[in-house]
């Protein structure tokens, strides 16, 4: 992009005015005339080439504003929070974890793989530069994992102040099942969370303004939740599976003091698209390089994970969300409107009762 608009600037600045009428009436010679108005003819047209390439780079410039998204820069006192994140060894988990122990707060990381934990671990305190970062032990498709993941919790904190729900898998191609026999999106996406969910309440409702963020996606749109076959046995679409993710969000509503919100990060460069866009997956392979064009246009169309994780940093700290009602959708660090089954009182009431009995979740604090 800097070097896109370094030769714009290169372009408008060789542009040379046209040499004036009054000096070609001077010259004698008709064919230095029309040499002359050539010449002119073609400063014009390199000036105008030259506006529009600064348009269009000041449009691209602008445009990837928009794309990247708003920054939430209020800087809010964090110390003496604590603040867990689930999959927060990597992208926007991780971004989220670096910005939010910056803020202050104590923050726990939750995670599948003690190695890439620890690592992110290290990672979060140096980007922070702060030493109250942690690791526990989580994997969301097996309830053995998300149940012990709460005892640590509980032996470890005295409360919780904001559980960030980000975790996630996407589009897994073919249907694939939890230790527990779920499906695997939504055993990790929706069910671990709930069930997690449930057995901290006892952590979050020790907290004076607890929060729970669910990081959702737009992918919801795509949802079709089907009571008779939630686990998509007969019909696996791994979009679809992907979709009724975003479908905790405004389930999780308000419960008793606790503000419950969900929200879009966008589309951000993460390691998220892994199961999808595996060597497996793509028919292309191995002409996979044929795609190396679209990445500069990729790049420029998704935002990094810092950018992306704004909205959810902004749901964890922003002071004034503490009055909401809870049960919002957030994208862009403002308030937005979930598709219409997301705002589906009755589907909603359904899926929260079918969550309870599959995970035996119990919401008594
Ligand atoms: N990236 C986007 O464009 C986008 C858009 C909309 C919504 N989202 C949502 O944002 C959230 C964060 O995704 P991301 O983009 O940061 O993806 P990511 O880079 O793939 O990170 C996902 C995190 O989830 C963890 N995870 C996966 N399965 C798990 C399991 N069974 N138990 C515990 N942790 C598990 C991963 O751990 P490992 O590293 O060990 O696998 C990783 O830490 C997801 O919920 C995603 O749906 C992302």
């Amino acid at each position: 992009m800097a070097l896109l608009i370094y030769q714009l600037i290169c372009t408008a600045a060789a542009f040379q005015p046209p040499p004036s009428y009054s000096r070609l009436s001077g010259l004698r010679m008709s064919s230095q005339r029309a040499d002359a108005v050539a010449e002119a003819n073609t400063d014009r047209r390199s000036l105008v080439k030259g506006i529009a390439a600064a348009g269009v780079g000041l449009g691209l410039v602008g445009g990837k504003r928009v794309i990247d998204g708003p920054v939430y820069s209020n800087v809010v006192d964090l110390s003496g929070e604590n603040i867990v994140i689930t999959g927060g060894n990597t992208g926007l988990g991780k971004a989220a974890a670096v910005r939010l122990a910056a803020l202050g707060a104590a923050v726990t990381i939750a995670c599948r793989s003690p190695s890439k934990a620890e690592a992110a671990v290290k990672d979060i305190q140096q980007a922070s530069g702060s030493s109250a970062v942690d690791a526990v032990p989580l994997d969301l498709t097996d309830s053995s994992s998300i149940a012990s993941c709460a005892r640590e919790l509980s032996g470890r904190l005295g409360k919780i102040d904001v559980l960030m729900n980000n975790a996630g898998v996407m589009a897994i191609p073919n249907r694939e099942t939890t230790a527990d026999g779920y499906e695997k999106q939504m055993g990790i996406n929706h069910l671990g969370h709930f069930r997690l969910t449930s057995l901290v309440l006892p952590l979050l409702a020790a907290a004076s303004t607890p929060r729970v963020v669910n990081v959702s996606s737009k992918a919801h749109t795509l949802a079709k939740l089907d009571f008779s076959d939630f686990f998509l046995t007969k019909d696996y679409d791994p979009w679809v599976a992907y979709g009724n993710k975003g479908s905790l969000g405004n389930a999780a509503g308000n419960l008793r003091q606790l503000t419950a919100v969900s929200c879009h990060p966008g589309l951000v460069r993460t390691e998220l698209g892994r199961y999808f866009f595996n060597t497996d997956n793509i028919p292309l392979f191995p002409f996979g390089w044929l795609l190396t064009p679209l990445l500069i246009p990729g790049i420029y169309a998704s935002r990094s994970p810092e950018r992306g994780a704004q909205t959810q940093i902004y749901c964890a700290a922003e002071p004034t969300l503490q009055g909401t009602a809870g049960g919002e959708y957030f994208e862009d660090c403002h308030i937005s409107t979930p598709s219409k089954d997301a705002r589906d009182r009755q589907m909603a009431a359904r899926l929260w009762e079918v969550s309870e009995k599959l995970t035996g979740a119990s919401w008594n604090a």
